[in-house]
């Protein structure tokens, strides 16, 4: 069974209510129909019954709940809540209405921060910035973590590199989404979730590997000191978590390599977490894979968020997001 219906069979298992905000756009109604068919998940979609009637007639959305943001009786709740969470940002009653009703993404994190949603999946019509920055605003982290990271969750067809699945090797790579820029604690940190999302994805003991240009001291420079930093940092922090570095992609995946230029390492040639050093490098290398070796990419998926939020790629076809609000739900239900 292909990775993704493995996860679609634990969504149904303990449903969870997901929001998919984008009622502008058809796609949305199409997974909608298949999700609902598969009992996947409850969902809400948030638009106007003129949006609605337009852009999701001929589809068979029976058991969906629909919410229109400028009459459902939760409103008012949903403005107070925004306005208390955004106060030191001086957020008035008036522009909280305002942002909510412009943007349903904002509609869609204030009904899950209300505990009217356990999640929620946009960005087929809207930019990851535009999908990501309510979540981080209004969700924030859970306790403990400093920054949201995304990861993909990547399946190699016919591959004997990363975590042997069905013949195919699976692995996480991040953070391939949302930061910027990278200081060696939010590398260790990103290192950790990662850890904690191949667990719970995939079923089995990370990996991780931090990669570089160079492996353990082969080359000299501030950006490999940044990562060997962040390898120090990970090991006093999580010392439970197998976690190596800084390690080549080679060293990293293939056995050999990992032998001959790191002896003796746990991880080294056996990696199944691969944690980038920069976005540039996560973001091109998730897709050099997905591209070149036909590999299922099943992302960005949200880490560290204190609810499961989820962004799609404006590209996506129905089935993606049905993959990916499958994947939300699961991270609900161990919210
Ligand atoms: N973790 C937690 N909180 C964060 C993070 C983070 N990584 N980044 C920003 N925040 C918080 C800020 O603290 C701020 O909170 P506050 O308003 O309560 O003070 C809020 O989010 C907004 O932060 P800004 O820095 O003002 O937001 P900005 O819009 O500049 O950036 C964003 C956030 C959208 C994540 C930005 O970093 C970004 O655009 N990242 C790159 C996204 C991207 O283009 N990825 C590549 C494409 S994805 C793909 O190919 C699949």
């Amino acid at each position: 069974m292909a990775f993704i219906d493995k996860i679609k069979e634990r969504a149904k298992a303990d449903k969870k209510t997901i929001v998919l905000p984008e009622s502008m756009d058809k796609r949305t109604y199409e997974a909608a129909e298949t999700i609902l068919k598969e009992g996947i998940a409850n969902l809400v979609i948030i638009g106007t019954p003129e949006e609605i009637a337009k852009n999701g007639a001929g589809f068979d959305l029976t058991g969906c709940k629909f919410v229109d943001p400028f009459t459902d009786p939760n409103r008012q709740k949903y403005i107070d809540k925004f306005v208390e969470l955004r106060a030191k940002k001086g957020l008035t009653p008036e522009q909280a209405e305002e942002q909510m009703t412009k943007d349903y993404m904002y509609y869609a994190c204030l009904m899950c921060k209300c505990g009217d949603a356990d999640g929620a999946v946009s960005g087929a019509c809207h930019s990851t910035g535009n999908t990501i920055r309510p979540a981080l605003q209004l969700l924030k982290t859970k306790p403990g973590i400093h920054s949201v990271s995304g990861f993909f969750l990547m399946e190699v067809p016919n591959c004997e590199f990363g975590e042997q699945i069905d013949g195919n090797g699976l692995f996480v790579f991040a953070d391939c989404a949302v930061n910027t820029d990278f200081d060696s604690e939010k590398l260790a940190e990103i290192a950790y979730l990662s850890a904690n999302s191949f667990r719970q994805f995939v079923g089995a003991e990370p990996k991780v590997a931090m990669l570089s240009y160079s492996s353990k001291g082969s080359a000299k420079h501030d950006d490999v000191t940044k990562v060997a930093e962040a390898v120090k940092i990970a090991h006093e922090q999580h010392p439970e978590i197998q976690l190596d570095g800084e390690l080549q992609l080679d060293a990293a995946i293939v056995p050999s390599v990992g032998a001959s230029k790191a002896p003796g390492s746990s991880v080294a040639g056996q990696a199944n977490v691969l944690v980038f050093p920069s976005l540039e490098a996560g973001n091109i290398g998730y897709k050099l894979v997905q591209r070149l070796a036909k590999a299922g990419a099943y992302g960005p998926v949200l880490q560290g968020l204190s609810m499961p939020v989820n962004d799609l790629s404006r590209g996506c076809f129905a089935d993606d997001i049905v993959g990916v609000v499958a994947m939300t739900a699961v991270q609900a239900q161990n919210a």
